[in-house]
């Protein structure tokens, strides 16, 4: 088969394939229990609904300007000044197919073949694929044994004359560690210093629990956002649980935003029109849907952190965002991927090894399903491996 030398190279996204083998499964109709899933369970939001009806019920549905329709940037420009402190124009907003798209649309922009990518481990499984889509080279920052969050430190000593960008994910898919202000603010004082991006992937930034908040980049910059080395990324797909509907957005410069958008005409012309709509009329909608989905998953993940608390030999940081927990297994094996597979034989558990985040020993839980599937799934592994 002659295929390119990029395309032999590329990993598969063990999320997706997780994804598709737990389905099979069902179908099959086993008794599998996903714990290994990144989406939430619950109903769109009714804004949603309505606004994609009504577009679908005047039976035009159009290619859109590339970078997004009016009504949906005029909704996320609130949004951002909303929540991140800094309030976008039309040109600092792409609307991209999915948060996934806004990334690869940031990463084809600005890097040059061989520039570095730093992110710190464990990291969401797409990065390091993605970068080298962009023929850039990832860095991955570890953290210290036992330890979930890198430190500034451990992220400086990786800068080079080739590093691009740093990328961060906070909450982070998948260990569900918030990064502290202090460490967000240092990050973007590295960056404005050198000069080089800082994109912070936002996807998960509303869902932080106990009274929290993930810290926003923009509240620690210096620069006005026509000037920004910032970039932030965002969507729907979680915090309303939309993800079928593939809607992202990046905030960056006008410059960055200009080239964004020349990736994106080329590659995929617009996002679809009637995902812009229900993405707007989500957004519309306000917190209320944010809020109650929050709730739900601060229960789930309490529930969840009580479950693993009975395995004799698991270490865990308590989650404080996202819907995924990343407890340390390798007391009862180092290779995530054979523990993994076994709990797939033996329990019929779906998980994901650690090794796909760049953190082996240790397992992805979701708790975005049910709750009763989150107490026998962790249940069946406890009966497994105590
Ligand atoms: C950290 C992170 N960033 C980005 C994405 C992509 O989001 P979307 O479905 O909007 O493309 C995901 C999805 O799992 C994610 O976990």
């Amino acid at each position: 088969m002659n295929l390119s030398r990029l395309a032999l190279s590329l990993g598969q996204s063990a999320t997706l394939k997780l994804n598709e083998l737990a389905n099979n499964l069902k179908a099959e109709g086993k008794p599998v229990i996903h714990l290994g899933g990144g989406e939430p369970e619950e109903k769109i939001p009714g804004g949603a609904f309505s606004e994609s009806k009504k577009l679908l019920d005047g039976g035009f549905v159009r290619y859109t300007p590339t970078s997004g329709t009016a009504p949906l940037k005029k909704e996320i420009a609130a949004y951002t000044e909303a929540h991140y402190g800094v309030k976008p124009g039309p040109k600092n907003i792409v609307v991209a197919s999915g948060a996934k798209q806004a990334i690869y649309n940031f990463l084809v922009s600005v890097v040059d073949p061989g520039d570095e990518v730093i992110f710190p481990a464990p990291y969401w499984v797409s990065y390091p694929e993605m970068v080298r889509l962009a023929y850039g080279t990832p860095v991955v920052v570890r953290p210290r044994p036992g330890e979930l969050l890198c430190s500034a430190e451990d992220i400086e000593c990786h800068l080079t004359s080739r590093t691009k960008a740093i990328l961060l994910n906070s909450p982070n898919n998948p260990s569900g560690q918030v990064y502290p202000e202090s460490f967000i603010r240092e990050m973007v004082e590295i960056c404005e210093g050198r000069n080089i991006y800082l994109l912070m992937d936002d996807i998960y930034n509303r869902l932080v629990f106990d009274g929290l908040k993930a810290p926003s980049a923009f509240t620690f910059s210096k620069k006005p956002l026509h000037d920004s080395n910032i970039v932030s990324i965002n969507g729907v797909s979680k915090t309303f649980s939309m993800t079928g509907y593939r809607i992202g957005w990046s905030v960056a410069n006008e410059a960055v935003t200009q080239a964004m958008v020349k990736v994106q005409a080329q590659v995929s012309s617009c996002p679809s029109a009637l995902s812009q709509a229900a993405a707007a009329g989500a957004l519309r909608e306000g917190d209320a849907f944010v809020e109650g989905l929050k709730k739900s998953l601060e229960k789930k993940r309490d529930v969840m952190v009580a479950e693993l608390a009975k395995l004799k030999k698991v270490k865990l940081h308590k989650p404080q965002g996202t819907f995924y927990s990343f407890p340390d297994f390798s007391a009862y094996d180092k290779d995530s991927t054979k523990l993994s597979n076994l709990l797939l034989d033996k329990a019929m558990v779906v998980t994901v090894p650690g090794v796909e985040f760049g953190l082996e020993g240790h397992l992805r839980l979701s708790y975005c399903g049910s709750e009763k599937d989150i107490v026998e799934g962790v249940s069946r592994i406890r009966k497994t491996l105590d």
